[in-house]
Formats: structure tokens, C-alpha cells, sequence
């Protein structure tokens, strides 16, 4: 089995929202061992990490970056760093966040500084806008039109009301799409 975890923080539940969507469709790709994985949990033990095969790493955006528990596991994996322990790893990023742009970038890309510091193979989210194809704006696929990472548009109503269609659509095909990635790795390395 390949051993995928989607680590994340989520102070009011609508990025462990998304991370269960994406947790959903990583399991659909045979071969796959998912595990959803608090920030909080892996801040004190972040060996454990090397047990994996490769990451999807989730933030709110606060203020245009990570959330604080988020950096706190992110600094936590210091000694990691040192010895290289996810060197090779595959990695990816996602965040929520309540505007449409929100400076939702600027969270993807310290998770790809960290991952890259951290020697990892980072894996995008390849999939065309699909409102240009006619599909509804609601309900398009990468309608935010993120390359580098999947972005989520939350509303402020409850988590499971909160999101379009596309963006939970989305996470599904983004996490079907890491795990994917992961076999064909560990397959071409066998
Ligand atoms: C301190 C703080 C800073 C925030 N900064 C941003 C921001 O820069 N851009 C944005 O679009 N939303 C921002 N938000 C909104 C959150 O990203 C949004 O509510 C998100 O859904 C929270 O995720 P969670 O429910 O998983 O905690 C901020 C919220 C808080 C509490």
C-alpha cells in the first residue's frame, strides 16, 4: 500500500472540510492508505511523517499565509530538515479562505518553499477551468483557476453549506490526482 496523509489545521471546520473531500478521493485510487492528519497532533512528533510516501498539506489563509498551528507544524519538522528525512516525498498544498482571491496564493507557496527546503516532489492541481467548457460557474471544476495548489472559496454559513459545488469537486479530483502521482512513483522506483 502507498501511504498518502492529508495534514491540515482548521480552527471552524471549513478547510476539514475540504481535506475530507480530498481524503475521499484519494481513496478511490487503488493501492491507496489514506490517513487525515491534524496539525496539532503531528507538531510533537514530526518523525512520524517519514512513515509516508507523500503529503497534501491544508491552511486557512489568515492575513495572506498559513495559519499559526499550521507554521508551528511547519517548524516543528526542523530536524527533519537536517537530516533530509522527506527527501523524495510527494507533496502537495491547499487553503480555504472566505475571498475569492483572498491572497490565497501567498499560503500555497509557503507550502511549496517548505516542500522544496524539504527536497519533496511537488504536485499541482492540473485540471482546465471547466466554465470555460459551459459548465456553470458554481459547479466548474478549478473554477478559482489554481494551478499550483487547490483553493477553496468558503461562505460563512456552516462547513457542509459553505462551499460550491466545483470546489468540493475539485478536492476530490485534486486528492484522486495526488494519490495517482504517488502510485506511479512508487510503481517506476519498485
Ligand atoms: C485571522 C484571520 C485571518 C484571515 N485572513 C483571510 C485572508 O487573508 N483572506 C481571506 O480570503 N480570508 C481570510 N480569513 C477567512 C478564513 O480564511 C476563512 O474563514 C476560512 O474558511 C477559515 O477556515 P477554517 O474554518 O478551516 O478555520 C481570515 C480569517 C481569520 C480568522
Amino acid at each position: 500500500m502507498n501511504k498518502l496523509a492529508v495534514i491540515y489545521h482548521s480552527a471552524h471546520g471549513h478547510t476539514a472540510h475540504i481535506a475530507q473531500h480530498i481524503v475521499d478521493g484519494a481513496r478511490g485510487v487503488p493501492g491507496t492508505d489514506v490517513a487525515l492528519l491534524r496539525v496539532e497532533d503531528l507538531a510533537g512528533s514530526p518523525d512520524a511523517l517519514t512513515a509516508y510516501d507523500g503529503f497534501i498539506l491544508g491552511s486557512p489563509t489568515y492575513l495572506g499565509g498559513v495559519s499559526a498551528p499550521f507554521k508551528a507544524f511547519m517548524d516543528a519538522t526542523g530536524r527533519l530538515w537536517r537530516n533530509q528525512g522527506l527527501k523524495g516525498k510527494v507533496a502537495a498544498g491547499f487553503t480555504v479562505s472566505s475571498l475569492p482571491a483572498g491572497d490565497k496564493q501567498s499560503t500555497l507557496m509557503s507550502m511549496f518553499v517548505f516542500s522544496m527546503q524539504h527536497g519533496m516532489v511537488w504536485v499541482g492541481n492540473p485540471f482546465l477551468p471547466e466554465q470555460h467548457q459551459g459548465v456553470p460557474y458554481d459547479e466548474a471544476v478549478n473554477r478559482l483557476g489554481s494551478w499550483s495548489g487547490l483553493m477553496a472559496q468558503a461562505g460563512h454559513g456552516s462547513p457542509a453549506d459553505a462551499f460550491a459545488p466545483g470546489d468540493t469537486k475539485t478536492a476530490r479530483l485534486f486528492g484522486q490526482h495526488v494519490a495517482s502521482v504517488v502510485k506511479r512513483l512508487a510503481a517506476e522506483a519498485a
